[in-house]
């Protein structure tokens, strides 16, 4: 892959520039207030995974804050599309923010309608770095969720996800698994956190207001339907995690990975579960792609 040749480039409102040169406003609301949205969808084959979806939960997020939708759907997946394109990115990710705009600071919202920002950046990723990550499973630490609210709407409001996930890292691990006050898994920093039952029966939190509703835990509910494995809503302990058969974690960019850690301790024989493993494999044969570069059928 030629990527070393060609410039990055990414998209802020309206042009295409050098990523080095990419920035937004110092007043963007999204800058001083994280008065903005994301979604970051992974790249494979050259194809967006799950595009709707990922739409769909930008739409939501959107209305959920009040802010306008910059663009039609077709214009934005044609963005994406073209950033994807424009760095050669064949697998690897592409990222979408939307704030709601510059303006004075002023915490209300601008009296004056100001058109949202729009930020699109594309990043090589290192699909056999990732395939052997999964090959040897991944540790998690466990810190108390210390989020607002509204963890449901996927704002760049993200500090206590930052400082769990350096947590993690200083630990020598690879996610951190949130903990509410109840003693319940929420999610990960960046992820949905799952279990396996000694009967295999997975588990995974259900959706509201204190988790991201995933768009690759989703997918994984479809790829387990398909499969015949049952999946039980509810939340579990830190301490079921950690007698469980398997446990896991699902996002856009680590899709299936295996957990065989949690706070150091091993899950099961510390070693990848086959469910898993086996979700892992099927998950692309099921969820949407589209291969953006011949036509978009938004
Ligand atoms: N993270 N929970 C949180 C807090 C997340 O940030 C993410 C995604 C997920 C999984 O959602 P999805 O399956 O739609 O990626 C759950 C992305 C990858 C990120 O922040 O880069």
């Amino acid at each position: 892959m030629p990527t070393h040749r060609i410039g990055r480039v990414s998209y802020v409102n309206g042009r295409y520039v050098p990523h080095s040169d990419a920035a937004v406003h110092i007043e963007d609301r999204g800058y001083q207030f994280a008065d903005a949205i994301y979604e970051a969808c992974e790249v494979r084959n050259g194809s967006i995974v799950d595009l709707t979806r990922h739409l769909d939960r930008m739409d939501r997020s959107l209305r959920e804050l009040r802010i306008s939708e910059p663009m039609s759907r077709k214009a934005l997946a044609l963005v994406l599309a073209e950033v994807i394109r424009r760095n050669r990115v064949r697998y690897g990710s592409i990222y979408l923010q939307i704030s709601r705009g510059v303006a004075r600071r002023d915490h209300p919202f601008p009296t004056r309608p100001v058109a949202p920002s729009v930020v699109v950046v594309a990043k090589h990723g290192d699909q056999k770095k990732n395939d052997a990550m999964a090959v040897a499973g991944i540790g998690v630490i466990t810190m108390p969720d210390l989020r607002w609210g509204r963890v449901d709407i996927k704002t760049v409001g993200l500090l206590p996800n930052v400082l769990a996930k350096q947590a993690a890292r200083e630990a020598n691990a690879r996610e951190a698994w949130l903990v509410d006050d109840a003693g319940f898994v929420t999610e990960g920093g960046s992820s949905n956190a799952w279990i396996v039952t000694a009967d295999g029966v997975l588990v995974t939190r259900p959706e509201g207001p204190d988790i991201l509703s995933g768009i690759t835990r989703r997918g994984v509910m479809d790829t387990a339907e398909k499969l015949g494995i049952r999946v039980e809503l509810r939340a579990f302990t830190v301490e079921e995690a950690s007698q469980a058969r398997e446990a896991f974690i699902t996002s856009a960019s680590s899709i299936v990975m295996p957990v065989v850690t949690i706070n150091g301790k091993s899950v099961a024989n510390g070693h990848p579960g086959t469910l898993a493993t086996h979700l892992r494999e099927q998950f692309h044969g099921v969820v949407e792609a589209r291969n953006l570069s011949t036509r978009i059928p938004i």
